[in-house]
């Protein structure tokens, strides 16, 4: 039972959903950084978003784009939604389409519309941290599926199989993956949605991070397949987090059933925002390039000095800005980042993302290269006294 602690008689005000739903794990390490630390922590690009898209948010505010918007988003935008998106779904039209504020929204959403208590729902361990509250808000079961080293944290449809049960509701699944790295090949993205086709699962597909991908190209679960959700944003793909811009793509039957779920959690998404990703999606795109070329050199240069310290195995990422290495220092992974965070550098304990993250770290290589190798140094120095396994 949730209580307001700290009063003379406690008093019973919140809802049961709140009961095991913890802070994020992520944000504690992060509070205790001071300004002179080296951040390999945060998941944000270091970059601004592109000029013209800045520019674009005023000339909508002083235009007079203020009101609300509808609620599905501004259908100029979904219809560009729609030119990015026909690469992965070639008859793809507006009615596929929400815009939200920025993935979370749209994972929180899909949450409410499909699952009940008792429900299963598959989540990937490690994965990003919000996948098993959000199960656990609706009483539903989280059941994980292990993203292994072994397996260069690529799923495998033959286990997840394994854990499908008649109260099997949805699977979530995020490639490229956070905190991973991870980008899932053609065949386990086939296998997984011919197994949700078989037992009638709901695919909740996290593809913020499909922009940032540095071999071969990203494969999406949009598809033939109706019952898919998949979640993108311009948090990442624009370097605009704090934007809280993003958006849902689906059946339009899903899209129907959610977007009027969007009326009650938020009204619409805010106008003048919507009105300058417009501007970035007609714009030039070269900026994205250029940011992926410069995770690129960044991923290069931190696993290289990763794999050159005693102690690390750290895989090559494919895609998203994370490195994941596994370690074998006699330390748990909290105080193994409390103890970086000693000697002035941030990252987040492996256990933040799911009981197979404890003996990882992650870090973010969205920090210049200059910071990479400065945090390195640190990084080498803080574990030559640590004992080994
Ligand atoms: C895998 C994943 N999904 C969703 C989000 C949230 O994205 P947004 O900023 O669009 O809400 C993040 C942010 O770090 C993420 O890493």
């Amino acid at each position: 039972m949730s209580v307001i602690e700290g009063q003379e008689e406690e008093i019973d005000v919140f809802s049961t959903r709140l009961d095991g739903i913890e802070k994020s794990g992520i944000r504690k390490i992060f509070g205790m950084a001071d300004e002179k630390s080296i951040h390999l922590g945060i998941g944000e690009p270091d970059f601004n978003p592109p000029p013209h898209i800045a520019v674009a948010l005023k000339e909508a505010v002083d235009a007079g784009y203020n009101k609300y918007s509808p609620i599905l988003g501004l259908p100029e935008l979904r219809e560009a939604i729609v030119e990015r998106m026909k690469r992965y779904k070639s008859d793809i039209t507006m009615d596929n389409v929400m815009v939200t504020m920025g993935a979370s929204s749209g994972l929180a959403l899909s949450s409410m519309a499909f699952y009940e208590p008792g429900d299963e729902i598959l989540f990937p361990d490690p994965g990003f941290v919000f996948y098993k509250p959000h199960s656990m808000i609706y009483r539903a079961k989280p059941v994980c599926y292990a993203l292994k080293h072994e397996h260069g944290y690529v799923p495998q449809p033959d286990e997840i199989n394994e854990l499908v049960t008649e109260k099997t509701k949805a699977i979530i699944v995020n490639s490229p993956s956070n905190p991973c790295g991870s980008a899932f090949p053609k065949e386990v993205v086939r296998g997984i949605i011919e197994i949700a086709e078989d037992n009638n699962i709901v695919i909740i597909s996290d593809e913020v991070y499909d922009e940032i991908i540095y071999e071969g190209e990203h494969h999406s679960f949009l598809g033939d397949y109706e019952n898919v959700v998949c979640l993108n944003s311009f948090s990442k793909t624009f370097a605009m987090t704090g934007w809280r811009i993003g958006y849902m793509v689906s059946s339009p039957d899903i899209i129907e059933h959610i977007s009027r779920l969007q009326y009650y959690a938020i009204a619409c998404p805010s106008t003048p925002l919507e009105r300058a990703v417009l501007a970035g999606l007609h714009g030039p795109l070269d900026f994205i390039q250029d940011m992926v070329q410069a995770f690129r050199r960044r991923r290069d240069v931190i696993v290289d000095r990763l794999n050159n310290i005693d102690g690390f195995d750290c895989l090559k990422p494919h895609g998203a800005f994370y490195v994941f290495p596994s370690y074998d220092f006699k330390i748990n992974d909290t105080d193994l980042a409390i103890h970086f965070l000693e000697a002035g550098v941030v990252s987040t304990y492996g256990s933040a993302f799911g009981k197979r993250g404890q003996g990882h770290i992650r870090f973010s290589y969205a920090n210049s290269v200059e910071n990479i190798e400065k945090g390195m140094d640190i990084v080498s120095d803080a574990v030559a006294d640590l004992e080994r396994n």
